[in-house]
């Protein structure tokens, strides 16, 4: 059964009545098969999964898309219903909040920064966006109370912040960070790919293309890390790339001498949308 939930009040009454665990999987909508690799994740963890479909106003600025951003209710509770006929006798309680006060009600200023990892790579680039995805989800956390909750490895730093913001704050629940789900052509899906023309979807393969030519350059060694630094210095000629960095995969420190992971992060560029993808490796 798929429960629609649109004010907080609603969910809130709901979560209260709760007598088993409860997985979370928070999104903005417009989803995919990578939301949906979450959703049968939680599902077949936990016979109740509380879903968030929430395009939250906190984590754009001004001059960003959160207008253009896509809205598709109708056909993300039809993928969710699809999704939990593979799960009989489970139940999705969907929370979309009919208005962002739902989440934020007026007199609700709270904002939670998690210093570190809040102003370096993408939060450089994008100067409060990850005080917005903490805020949020703490928010979330703090209505649905969860005992698991779920994101995608396609947004690293985000799943990092997100870590840091539970390890900080002691909040009780787990943070699950799964695979980044691929088109066959190596494309990491994301809701901001339908703004890409074909040929534009085809130059984005320079971003996987990219991260998988220096993964198999360090090919899991420190000694090759110089060499794949000059690749990625040549790579970044192209003036398409906001960034690509290769960092220490838990701290995200540029120091990675005594890394035992690392994370290939990037963002490229075509036109007004930034594709966003990252690839870890393991150190020898
Ligand atoms: O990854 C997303 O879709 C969003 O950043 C999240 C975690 C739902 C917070 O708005």
């Amino acid at each position: 059964m798929v429960t629609l939930i649109r004010t907080t009040v609603e969910l809130v009454n709901r979560r209260n009545l709760e007598k088993k665990n409860v997985g979370f999987v928070p999104t903005m909508g417009s989803l995919h098969q990578g939301h949906i690799s979450l959703l049968e994740k939680a599902l077949s963890e936990f016979e109740i999964v509380y879903f968030s479909i929430f395009v939250n106003p906190l984590q754009f600025a001004p001059h960003e898309d959160f207008n253009q951003y896509p809205r598709t209710l109708e056909n993300d509770l039809n993928l969710i219903a699809a999704s939990l006929k593979k799960f009989p006798g489970s139940e999705v309680v969907v929370f979309a909040p009919k208005d962002s006060a739902e989440v934020f009600p007026p007199q609700n200023d709270q904002v939670i920064s998690v210093e570190g990892l809040n102003n370096i790579l993408e939060g450089a680039v994008r100067p409060g966006h990850f005080d917005g995805v903490a805020t949020v989800v703490h928010r979330l956390f703090q209505l649905m109370r969860p005992n698991r909750a779920y994101f995608g490895l396609k947004d690293y730093q985000q799943y990092l912040v997100i870590k840091k913001m539970v390890k900080d704050l002691v909040l009780p629940v787990e943070v699950i960070g799964m695979p980044t789900i691929r088109e066959n052509s190596g494309l990491a899906l994301s809701s901001r790919n339908q703004y890409l023309t074909p040929e534009e979807k085809n130059e984005a393969l320079t971003l996987s293309k990219s991260m998988n030519e220096l993964a198999s350059v360090i090919n899991h060694k420190h000694e090759n890390i110089k060499i794949a630094q000059s690749k990625l210095k040549r790579i970044k000629e192209d003036k398409r790339w906001n960034y690509l960095e290769i960092r220490d995969a838990f701290t995200l420190s540029e120091d990675i001498s005594h890394s035992k992971k690392i994370a290939i992060l990037g963002v490229f560029q075509l036109r007004e949308t930034r594709l966003l993808d990252n690839l870890q490796v393991e150190l020898q």
